[in-house]
Formats: C-alpha cells, structure tokens, sequence
C-alpha cells in the first residue's frame, strides 16, 4: 500500500508539530546478562551494537511508558491534550488483552475528544500507524493525531535463551502530527507491505485463541518470544533496501536528497549492511540501538527523538522512517521535517 505518490498535492498536510520519548530508569548492561546466560559483552556488541537496554519494574507498564513519551510530545506540540483527535498506541505488548493500551493512555493524559485505539504490527507499527494518520490528515477527516509505539518486550523474554534475551529493551516514543496548508509538507509518502507466510520467524504465540489460557501449552516456551535471527536478518536488510529504493522512486528523490535515515532498531549491523547497500554515508544513518537495545514499534519513533535531540535533524531535512518486524511486516515514511 502507497500514500501519495506523484501527481497533484495533496491541499493538506501531516506535519511532526510534536516528538518525544521515554524509557525506564533500570538499566541491564551486557556484563549483567553475561551472568545470566553463556555470553559476553564482546559477542553481544560485535553482532548487534547492543551495550545496555532499559527494563521495567513490575510496576511499570506500557501505558505507563506510552504516557510519559505522548506527554512530552503533546509539550513541544504545545498542544492541550483536551484538543488531541485521535491517538495510535502501536505495540505488541498491550496494557491487558483489552481495553486497547490506548484508552488507558487517553485516560491519563485526560484526552476526553480523541477516538483511540491499538495497532499490532510488531516493529513496523509506529511507521504503519503514521501512514494511517497521514490518510485521516489528507483527507481533511482530522486536525491532529498522537501516534505512540509503546513496549514491554522484557517482559515476554525468556531470560534463559541467549539468542534472544540479548536484543530487547523497553520504551515509548510519540509524536504529534497537525493538519498545516501554509507550505510546510510533513509526511510526503508512506509504503507498507506485509507478508503472512513467514509469521512463524518471530512470534511470541500464546495466549491467544491458538493456545487459550485454559489449555495445557504445547511447549511451555510459548509464552515467550521466539525469533529464527538468522533468517530474519537476510529478510530485513533485503527489505529495507527495497523499501527505501521504492521511496526515492515515488518521490523523485536521490539518496543524495536524504538528510537522514532513522531505521528501526533491530540490529546495527542490519541498518549498517542496509545503508552500505543504499550508499549512504555513516553521517546519515541514525543509530541509537547501544543505548536502548530493540524496543520495536518503539524503536522509530524513540529513535527519531534522540536524533533531534542531538541535533542530527533539523526542520527541512528530508528523513525516512523505515521499519521492518514480525508478521512479517515491513514499510517506510519519506518526511520533510
Ligand atoms: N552469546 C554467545 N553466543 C551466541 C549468542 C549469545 N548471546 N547467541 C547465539 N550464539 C551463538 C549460537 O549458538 C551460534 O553458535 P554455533 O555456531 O556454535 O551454533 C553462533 O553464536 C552464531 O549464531 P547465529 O544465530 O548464527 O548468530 P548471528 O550472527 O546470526 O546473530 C542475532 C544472532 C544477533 C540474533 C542476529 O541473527 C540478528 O540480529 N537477527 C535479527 C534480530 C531480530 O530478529 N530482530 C527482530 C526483532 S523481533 C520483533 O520483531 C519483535
């Protein structure tokens, strides 16, 4: 699925007014998880750029996460959470089965005028969910949107499977996207994609309808996140390139024209191999994954935060969002910032 390809513009726009992030204070740093499982800080950094990850208490929750992040978001918005229209919480790790993690986010941030809900498509669901904003936006349906990717992935990790317990952290980003028709161009197109065949490389499978809670598991490891690394890591780097050529394409843009490619963060030596592949200099390629490990439909928009933050964008840049997750899923955001 394309947004907006070539052709006439569309009259108006979804423009980031809005952006922030926020993670737990506890901190797991590869020397404590080498305690833990049969590996070393050594293997760990070398084959993913992973130094520490942030972890949450048992108190902490995804909404909790969600909120904090959408709050800072909302302030450099400098908008009143009584004027938010719709808010997104992408994530694979809801609050509870239902309500969404969203109405517990509009709860708190007392978002009383927003229609809400939750989107599941694993690491690409805060791109999937700035896409369907863009759509509301274009059409004239909506003034503003709040879209959040929000995880507790650390507590789905089995903490005794060194193949995976390595790689993911928890977090939450958000931004806030307005309706604007004076020039400024925000999202210039969005491209998903989604292929069903290969859900069994990285699932975590109960309990849902497949394996309810009143039925013995199979294989007690359900419960848990279960990824095929190997084959997932050829399948994300052919895809994020693919994805990126396509953007370019569709929006007659040179990679030159690129200020900036903020990638999900699964693996620096995916997003490396990706970017050397695209020739993209190392000064254009955002990575922030040392400090936060994977955090999924988090990582984008946590990422994209960070990289303003240290001043690595700056309005006008031309940056593209890419993702690529469990489902599988997989897609892209070309944004005049
Ligand atoms: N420490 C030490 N050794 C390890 C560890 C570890 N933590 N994990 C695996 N190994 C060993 C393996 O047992 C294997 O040993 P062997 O050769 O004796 O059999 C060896 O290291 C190589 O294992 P590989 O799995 O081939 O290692 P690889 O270089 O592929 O790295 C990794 C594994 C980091 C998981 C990589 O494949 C990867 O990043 N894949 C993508 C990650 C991913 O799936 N992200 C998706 C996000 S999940 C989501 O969407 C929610």
């Amino acid at each position: 699925m394309n947004n907006q390809t070539k052709g006439r513009p569309p009259a108006f726009r979804a423009v980031i007014t809005g952006h922030g992030s926020f993670a737990p204070a506890k901190i797991l740093t590869n020397e404590e998880l080498s305690a833990m499982v049969d590996t070393s800080n050594e293997w760990i950094q070398t084959r993913t750029g992973i130094k520490v990850r942030h972890v949450t208490t048992e108190d902490e929750s995804t909404a909790f996460l969600a909120t904090k992040a959408a709050k800072k978001a909302l302030e450099t918005a400098n908008l009143g959470p009584e004027k938010v229209e719709l808010i997104i919480v992408a994530t694979i790790t809801p609050e509870m089965v239902f309500p969404s993690t969203a109405s517990f986010v509009q709860r708190a941030l007392k978002a009383k005028n927003a229609w809400v809900f939750d989107l599941a498509a694993a690491c690409s669901g805060f791109v999937y969910g700035l896409s369907v904003v863009q759509q509301f936006i274009e059409s004239g349906r909506l003034k503003n949107a709040l879209v959040i990717g929000a995880e507790t992935l650390t507590k789905i990790t089995d903490w005794t499977d060194r193949s995976s317990c390595i790689l993911f952290g928890d977090g939450a980003g958000a931004m806030v996207l307005e309706r604007r028709e004076d020039g400024q161009k925000g999202i210039l197109y969005s491209t998903m994609h989604s292929d069903g065949k290969h859900w069994d490389a990285l699932n975590c499978q109960a309990y849902g309808s497949r394996h309810p809670v009143n039925k013995e598991l199979d294989d007690p490891k359900k419960i848990y996140m279960q990824i095929k690394g190997r084959q997932v890591y050829q399948q994300a780097i052919r895809r994020i390139v693919e994805t990126v050529n396509n953007c370019l394409r569709a929006c007659d843009l040179t990679i030159d024209d690129i200020a900036m490619l903020v990638s999900h963060q699964m693996n620096a030596r995916i997003i490396e191999s990706a970017a050397k592949r695209l020739e993209l200099p190392d000064e254009k390629v955002f990575i922030n994954i040392g400090e936060y490990g994977n955090t999924s439909a988090a990582s984008v928009p946590i990422a994209f935060d960070d990289c303003v933050r240290k001043g690595r964008i700056k309005r006008g840049d031309i940056v593209l969002l890419v993702a690529f997750g469990a489902g599988l899923t997989w897609g892209a955001n070309v944004i005049e910032f």
